[in-house]
C-alpha cells in the first residue's frame, strides 16, 4: 500500500509479514523461547494510564531534547538492530538517511549489514549517530572499534551487556532448519540468522571491562541491556553516562520483566538516594506508540528507542518509510502531549500517570 495509507508504526510489521523475505521476517520478529517478554514489553504499557492536565495553554509543543548532550528533534532514537539488508537492500544507510532528514539519532549496530564507515559515510556531516559495541574475546577488535568511534565523531558507545550468548529464538531456528535442502536431521548444521553472526560474544565479561573501556575514550560510555536496580547502582559507582533498560526486544532470556516495570522502580531508588542526576536513563522493547514514549519520559526515562519499528518501516519502504515512521511518532507525541496539558519534554513527570496496576500482571 501507498505510504499514506500507513498510520501507526504497528502497520509497518503488518504490511512486512506479507511483503519481505521469510529469513528476514523470521530473524526480526523472533524472541526467545515462548516469547513471554517480547509480549510483556507491550501488555506493562497496557497496565499505565494517564491523569490528564486541563486548562493550560498548549498551543505551542515543543518535542526537542538532548540525549547525552545532543540536540535531537524528538525523544526517541533508532536502536541497534543487525542485518537491516535482509529486508532492503539500502539497509542500515537508508535508515541513517531518515534519521538525519528528522533529526533523531541512530545508534549503528556492530553488527550491521553495511560497515560502519559505510554507515558513517552515509549521515550528514553533523548527524549524531552511536555506536553499539558487542564486546569479543579479541579485546583489540573492541579497541580498534572505539578508536574509529572517536575518529569519526560518533556521540557514544552503547556496549551491549546482556548477551553473553544469544537467546534461543526458535521462529528464526525454525525458519533455517525448513530451508534446507538435503536436511539430515542435524539441527545443528543449520545455523539461524542470530547463530550465523559471529562476532563473537565474550561471556567473560565484566565490570573490570567497562572500567578499561572508559580509559580508552572520552566519548560517553552507556551499559545497554540492564535489567535491575541492582545494576543500574553499580553502573553509577563506575561512572558510565547512561544505562539502557532492555530486555533485547525479548530476544535474550524469557521472563525478563518489562523493562518499563524496572524503570519504575529505578526511578524510586534514585530518587530515595538522590542519584537521579547521576545518569541518563534510556529505555527499549514494545514502544510503539507516542504513548508510550511519554510513560517512559514521565517515569524518568531520558529517551526511548525502537528496534524493529524501524527495521519493518526500512523494510517496507526504505528511508521513505524510516521518515514516515519517525513523523507518525512525533505527530502522536505531540497530540498526546497537547491532550495531556504539557508542552514541553522537561515539564513531564510521575504526576501525570497512574501507576498503581503497573506492577500486576
Ligand atoms: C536487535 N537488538 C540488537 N541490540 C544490540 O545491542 N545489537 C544488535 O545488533 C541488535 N540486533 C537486533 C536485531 C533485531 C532483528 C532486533 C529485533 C533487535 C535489540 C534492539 O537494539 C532493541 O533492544 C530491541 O529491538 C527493542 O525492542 P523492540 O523495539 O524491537 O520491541
Amino acid at each position: 500500500p501507498a505510504l499514506a495509507k500507513i498510520f501507526n508504526a504497528s502497520d509497518f510489521e503488518h504490511i512486512c509479514k506479507q511483503i519481505i523475505p521469510p529469513n528476514a521476517w523470521a530473524y526480526y520478529s523472533s524472541a526467545a523461547d515462548d516469547e513471554i517478554s517480547l509480549r510483556e514489553n507491550h501488555y506493562a504499557y497496557q497496565r499505565v494510564f494517564f491523569n490528564p492536565r486541563v486548562l493550560r495553554n498548549v498551543t505551542e509543543i515543543d518535542l526537542t531534547t538532548t540525549m547525552l548532550g545532543v540536540r535531537v528533534d524528538a525523544p526517541f532514537y533508532c536502536s541497534a538492530a543487525a542485518l537491516a539488508k535482509l529486508g532492503q537492500p539500502e539497509g542500515e544507510l537508508s535508515i541513517a538517511r531518515g534519521c538525519g532528514s528528522e533529526n533523531i539519532i541512530q545508534m549503528i549496530s556492530n553488527n550491521a549489514s553495511y560497515t560502519f564507515d559505510e554507515i558513517v559515510d552515509a549521515a550528514k556531516p553533523d548527524q549524531p549517530q552511536w555506536f553499539q559495541l558487542y564486546v569479543s574475546e579479541n579485546r583489540d577488535l573492541n579497541y580498534k572499534a572505539i578508536e574509529k568511534c572517536n575518529k569519526r565523531g560518533i556521540k557514544g558507545i552503547f556496549v551491549t551487556v546482556d548477551a553473553a550468548l544469544f537467546g534461543k529464538r526458535e521462529k528464526d531456528m525454525r525458519f533455517h532448519l525448513l530451508e534446507d535442502d538435503d536436511d539430515d536431521g542435524d539441527a545443528g548444521d543449520n545455523l539461524s540468522e542470530s547463530g550465523k553472526i559471529l562476532s563473537a560474544k565474550d561471556p567473560g565479561l565484566t565490570w573490570e571491562d567497562i572500567k578499561k573501556f572508559k580509559k580508552a575514550t572520552d566519548l560517553p560510555i552507556v551499559l545497554k541491556g540492564i535489567q535491575t536496580v541492582d545494576d543500574v547502582l553499580m553502573a553509577i559507582d563506575h561512572e558510565v553516562k547512561g544505562v539502557v533498560l532492555s530486555n533485547h526486544g525479548g530476544r535474550q532470556l524469557d521472563f525478563s520483566r518489562a523493562p518499563l516495570e524496572v524503570l519504575a522502580d529505578v526511578s524510586k531508588v534514585l530518587k530515595e538516594k538522590k542519584l537521579e542526576d547521576k545518569l541518563e536513563i534510556y529505555l527499549d522493547g514494545g514502544v510503539r506508540r507516542g504513548t508510550d514514549i511519554l510513560k517512559a519520559l514521565c517515569l524518568g526515562a531520558k529517551g526511548v528507542g525502537l528496534g524493529r519499528p524501524f527495521l519493518y518501516a526500512n523494510s517496507a519502504y526504505g528511508q521513505e518509510g524510516v521518515e514516515k515512521l519517525i513523523q507518525l511518532l512525533k505527530l502522536e507525541l505531540s497530540v498526546d502531549m497537547k491532550l495531556l496539558g504539557v508542552s514541553k519534554i522537561d515539564e513531564l513527570g510521575p504526576e501525570y500517570l497512574d501507576i498503581r496496576n503497573l506492577h500486576a500482571r
